[in-house]
């Protein structure tokens, strides 16, 4: 049975840990917080629901890196989310420093953990925690791809009137604007998406997708937790129980789609290891331009990490 450590009780945090005790699949959640008992408060309330949803998983809060001791995954929500008029990239600065510090401290008390990155901007809070932790590709990566995804899912599902359950996609790219949903890899049962709606609708979907996040800073003053944090747990769950689920994730690319050095949405396969594979998709042309557009972007945030000379 194992350890697993959420960093950040907040929104995204607690959710996250809130999901995986659900789940009955660790011996221990350690939340921890800066902010004083903010996470000892929600690990106790996350306890205290054990005996109504019946499971064992532990649950303790903390702010002292002790107790994370000998963790087995680390999930970094720490940081702070957008408000309203602000991008994911406005976010840099202070959330580099952040992740970059939590990295450091857990490698104080653990070894070799696998890290999930949830933080903002992701890819290059993907990126930075690896710089900064050393550890292997396949240990460091980010979750961005399952959330987007299930948000295309989610309106695909509104707009074909079918269960979320039976759509299947890709998506692929930076956790932003210029993300890449991919109709010609989603299915519905088995059949193509691109039989059962009119392209403008699917078109529709594409961009709501791409502005899914924003979408929902706005209707609430802050980003999104239930499904971020739902996402990142199932990541857990693929590890924990060595499944080889195949998601799309933020990890580090080594010329995949003559891209590399650079962290990127994209298939992997996810067991007790971490990334076992990066699978690599056979892209047309437009799809390859629009990836790269991505890469791109992400690579001018990646120069302002590295001007910030953190690692
Ligand atoms: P929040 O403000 O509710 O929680 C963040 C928590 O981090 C706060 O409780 C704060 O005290 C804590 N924190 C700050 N500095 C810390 C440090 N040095 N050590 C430990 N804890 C620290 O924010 P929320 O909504 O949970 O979002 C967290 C991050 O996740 C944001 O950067 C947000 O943009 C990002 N996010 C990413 C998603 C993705 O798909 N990758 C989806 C949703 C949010
Ligand atoms: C989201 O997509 C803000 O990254 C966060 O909800």
């Amino acid at each position: 049975m194992s350890k697993v450590t959420v960093v950040g009780a907040g929104n995204v945090g607690a959710t996250v840990a809130n999901v995986l005790a659900h789940k009955d699949i660790l011996r221990e959640i350690v939340l921890l917080d800066i902010k004083g008992d903010f996470a000892k408060g929600k690990a106790l309330d996350t306890w205290q629901q054990a005996s109504v949803d019946y499971y064992s998983t532990r649950l303790t809060g903390t702010d002292d890196y002790k107790d994370t001791a000998n963790s087995d995954i680390v999930v970094i929500t720490a940081g702070i989310p957008r408000k309203p008029g602000m991008s994911r990239d406005d976010l840099i600065s202070t959330n580099a420093k952040i992740v970059s510090s939590v990295v450091s401290s857990i490698l104080e008390h653990s070894a070799d953990p696998i890290f999930i990155i949830i933080s903002n901007p992701l890819d290059v809070m993907t990126y930075a925690a690896h710089t900064v932790s050393g550890l292997p590709t396949n240990k460091v990566f980010g979750m961005a791809g399952i959330l987007d995804t299930a948000r295309y899912r989610a309106f695909l599902a509104t707009a074909l009137s079918v269960s979320p359950k039976d759509i299947q996609a890709v998506l692929m790219g930076g956790h932003g604007d210029t993300m890449v949903p991919l109709p010609r890899y989603t299915t519905v049962a088995g059949i193509p998406v691109t039989e059962l709606i009119e392209k403008s609708k699917l078109n529709a979907i594409v961009a709501r997708t791409k502005s899914g996040g924003g979408e929902l800073v706005k209707l609430m003053g802050t980003s999104a937790w239930y499904a971020p944090g739902a996402a990142a747990a199932q990541m857990v769950e693929a590890i924990i129980k060595d499944e080889n689920r195949i998601f799309p994730c933020c990890a580090r690319l080594s010329g995949q789609h003559g891209l590399k050095n650079l962290f990127l949405g994209v298939p992997v396969k996810l067991g007790k290891d971490g990334i076992r594979e990066i699978i690599e998709l056979k892209l047309n042309k437009s799809e390859t331009k629009l990836l790269h557009k991505s890469a791109d972007h992400v690579k001018a945030v990646m120069k302002v990490f590295d001007k910030m000379k953190m690692s």
